[in-house]
Parts: C-alpha cells; structure tokens; sequence
C-alpha cells in the first residue's frame, strides 16, 4: 500500500471537488478530504447517495460539504460552466479536483463490442473527463496550490483482451494527465497526477469480476493514502505522474 500519514490539517481552508462522491472509491476519498479539512464538492450521478455522504460528513462534524448532481452522460459543456459558476460564487476558487466517476462498459472482444455502448463509456469517461477539467482550470489558477488527479486503472498503459472501451478511456486518462501537466507547469501552481487504485472493493470492481471473493480485496479506505498524498502541498512538485494507490 502506498505509504503516507496524512496531517490531520492537511486540507484545512481547501476546496475540493469529487466526480462520482456518491459510491466507491469516490465516497471514501470525499469523506477522507472532509476528515482531512477540505470543504468538499460532492458530484455525482444518484444524488441519494450524494446526500448520504453529505450527511456522513456532517454527523462526523467536518466542513459542510456541498452536492453537486450532475450525470456525466447527458452533460454538455453548458452543464459544467454551471458548476464553475456557483463554484465562484459560492467558493471564488478550487484546490483540487478528483475526477475518479467512472463506468465500466462491457467486457467483450472489440469485433463484438456495441458501438453505442463504446460511445457511453467514452463520454462519461473521458469526454466528461475533458470538459470538467476545462471548466475548472480558471478556478484551480486562483488557487496558490491546486491538485488535479486523474484515474487510471491496471488497463491504462496496458491494453488486454475485451477490457474495450473502458481501457482506451482510461490511456486516454494518462494523455490528458500528462498533456495538462506540461502545459500547467510553468503557467499555474496546478499540479496534474493519476492514481492507479489497483484491485478494490467497490460494485465496479465485482461487475468486472463476478466470481471474486471481495473480501481478499482492499477496501476504498485502505488506499486513500495516495489520494491525501497528491491532493495536499507534500506533493507540491510532482506533476505528470501515474501513482499507483496499491
Ligand atoms: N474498483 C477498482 O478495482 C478500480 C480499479 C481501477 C480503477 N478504478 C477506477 O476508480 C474509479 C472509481 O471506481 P469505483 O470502483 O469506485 O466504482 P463504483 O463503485 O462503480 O463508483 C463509480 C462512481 O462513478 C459514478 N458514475 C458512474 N457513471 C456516472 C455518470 N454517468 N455520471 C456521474 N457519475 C457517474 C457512480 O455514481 P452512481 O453510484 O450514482 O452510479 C459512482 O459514484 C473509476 O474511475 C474506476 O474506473 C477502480
């Protein structure tokens, strides 16, 4: 597991978004960032999951959090200058952005693949990918020290049999990262990373392999000390990066 203790302050005054806050790794990692002292966006899809969280976070007696439902499939560039909009207005700027919703597609050879399906998982996960973060750039520049982290996955640099889609979204992912990251470097005090979760206990990873036992796998909590890392100033100059959580 990646190794880091995160301060307990380690997010204090910071302003943090998560994509996909409601289930999964994103949840833990909203929770982690409230715990850590970030007020922290919650966007999501099912906003009765994005309320629970909320409400998690608020019980704990951490920074009130603030939900954003969006769907990342219907979502046009329209939607996310919305978001930056009552982002200003509510916040004047961001810290850090987490873009980590995600779906998975099907698992099937590319000769069998549903070119409509293929077009669901590029837009949600890399076209929202792109216009989420282009929203957000103006913001995070306001920021004296902002993180962008990516997602990637075990397909995201290698490509194996039926992982379609999903897996050239997620090299897609590394692109993006490490295109932003050179441009970002000498203009912004934005740095751009991607964590790799490795096998983790979510609906995700049990869709893709059914016949797993999912309790020989990490939980979502187990692997935040690699999203505390990147999201907080002890990364301060590491930029372009593909982190592995595990
Ligand atoms: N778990 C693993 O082993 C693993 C390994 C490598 C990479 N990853 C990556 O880690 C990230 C999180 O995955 P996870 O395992 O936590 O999966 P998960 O439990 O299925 O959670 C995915 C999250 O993305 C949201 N989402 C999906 N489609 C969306 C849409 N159209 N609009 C808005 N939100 C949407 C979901 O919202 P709802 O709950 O409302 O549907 C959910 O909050 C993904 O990028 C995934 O590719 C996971």
């Amino acid at each position: 597991m990646f190794d880091y203790q995160a301060p307990a302050d380690l997010l204090n005054n910071r302003t943090v978004l998560v994509s996909g806050a409601g289930a999964g790794i994103g949840k833990a990692a909203a929770k982690a960032y409230a715990a850590h002292g970030a007020t922290v966006i919650l966007a999501g899809r099912t906003t009765k999951k994005l309320e629970e969280v909320y409400d998690e976070i608020e019980a704990a007696g951490h920074p009130q959090p603030a939900i954003f439902p969006i769907n990342l499939e219907g979502a046009t560039p329209h939607d996310y200058e919305a978001l930056a909009a009552t982002i200003e207005n509510e916040f004047g700027r961001l810290d850090g952005l987490l873009n980590n919703a995600g779906t998975l597609g099907v698992r099937t050879p590319i000769e069998n693949y549903d070119p409509a399906i293929w077009d669901q998982v590029i837009q949600v996960n890399l076209n929202a990918q792109f216009y989420l973060t282009q929203a957000m750039i103006p913001l995070l520049r306001v920021s004296e020290d902002a993180s962008i982290i990516f997602t990637g996955s075990g397909v995201s640099q290698v490509g194996k049999a039926y992982w379609g889609a999903y897996s050239v979204s997620k090299f897609a992912n590394e692109g993006l990262m490490q295109i932003l990251a050179d441009e970002l470097e000498s203009t912004s005090n934005i740095r751009v990373n991607s964590i790799n979760p490795g096998a983790t206990r979510t609906n995700m990873r049990a869709t893709a392999y059914p016949g797993e036992n999912p309790n020989t796998l990490a939980t979502p909590e187990e692997i935040m000390p690699v999203y505390l890392y990147l999201m907080g100033p002890d990364s301060k100059g590491t930029n372009g990066q593909a982190l592995k959580a595990q």
